[in-house]
């Protein structure tokens, strides 16, 4: 058994430059269209990784829960859909976060002397470094090799690395971060970018009662709003802007006949922000819109599946049967 960690890539000057600068039109681009926007996958600097650490210890937010009772209970299962043949692999993780979930399914894989590198991609360069330091220590014999940067970006390289065949995980409801029509053109972009008999095990939030849903984006502490309101302050600082945060306030939306459940800032005034030399005026109650979390049932898990040239083999939801984990196979 040995150690292997290696982070693949050190941000330059001018890497994180040409970051700042996506940073800055992907901003302006969203706050200048007739609906304000902003993209959810900003969230993720260093204060919107600890935040979203809180968010998953909320009592309300189900969503993590469901899905590391999965991972702990039904590890064998899912361990059986990454093996498959038996052949060595590279377990990819799309937006790995802190692996708080996968790692569970990691341990076992290294406890059965299975074959394998796994392989974090993530944005946010502070939470893999976090991760990387972890799983060092919690489970030295594991090979890791991190990717910091955009999902198909970064899976492009992680691919072409081996020749071995590629398992990736997409947990986390991730794919629900975006709107349905997003998420089947990711999922073909996903199999485009794979060989038949990859396989994905893919975590999905399903549909339930409207207020649970709710409830879980607006916790009563307020961590959620706080989460949406560190991408302004991410934009004050590093955009140089002057957003007064006090006077947006988050408000969340769920719709369950379309299962998009929406989050926006709302403009407690009439007001001008600037950003850099750009002012954006805001009118009393327009709203920035942050994020969507879809909502999905079990049949339409299927049909993105099927739709995106990938063949549903076996899932496992948790007790409640809230949270789906899916292994599709590369068709
Ligand atoms: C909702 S968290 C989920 C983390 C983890 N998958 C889990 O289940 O706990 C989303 C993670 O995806 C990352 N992320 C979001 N958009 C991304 C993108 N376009 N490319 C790479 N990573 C992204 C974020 O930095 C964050 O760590």
């Amino acid at each position: 058994m040995y150690t292997f960690t290696e982070s693949y890539m050190v941000p330059q000057a001018a890497q994180k430059k040409s970051a700042l600068e996506e940073f800055r039109r992907d901003v302006l681009e969203g706050l200048n269209g007739s609906v304000k926007k902003l993209q959810s996958k900003y969230f993720y600097d260093k204060e919107g990784d600890r935040l979203f650490q809180q968010i998953m210890n909320c009592p309300e937010y189900y969503v993590t829960n469901c899905e590391l009772e999965i991972f702990q209970q039904q590890t064998e299962l899912l361990a059986r859909m990454v093996i498959a043949d038996g052949s060595a692999f590279d377990l990819i993780e799309l937006g790995a976060g802190d692996a708080t979930k996968s790692q569970y399914l990691l341990q076992h894989l290294i406890n059965a002397e299975v074959p394998f590198t796994y392989m974090p991609i993530d944005i946010s360069g502070n939470i893999l470094s976090e991760l990387e330091e972890r799983l060092s220590s919690e489970i030295p014999a594991l090979r890791v090799r991190s990717l910091e940067g955009d999902y198909f970006e970064m899976l492009q390289k992680a691919v072409a690395f081996t020749l071995k065949r590629k398992v990736v995980l997409l947990l986390g409801a991730n794919i629900g971060n975006m709107a349905p029509q997003d998420a089947l053109e990711f999922a073909r972009r996903l199999r485009a970018g794979l060989q038949p008999g990859d396989r994905v095990v893919i975590g999905v939030d399903l549909k339930k009662h409207p207020r649970v849903i709710r409830e879980a984006y607006d916790d009563r502490e307020g961590i959620t709003a706080r989460f949406n309101l560190n991408l302004l302050a991410r934009i004050n600082r590093e955009l140089k802007a002057d957003f007064d945060i006090a006077q947006f306030e988050h408000y969340q939306h769920y719709d369950p006949d379309s299962g998009a459940c929406k989050s926006y800032l709302v403009s407690l005034c009439n007001q001008v922000i600037t950003i850099g030399k750009k002012e954006i005026p805001f009118a009393k109650d327009e709203t920035i819109y942050m994020e969507i979390s879809q909502k999905y049932t079990l049949n339409e898990v299927a049909m993105l599946a099927a739709d995106s040239g990938f063949i549903p083999v076996s899932h496992c939801t948790d007790s409640k049967g809230w949270f789906v984990d899916a292994c599709w196979v590369a068709g």
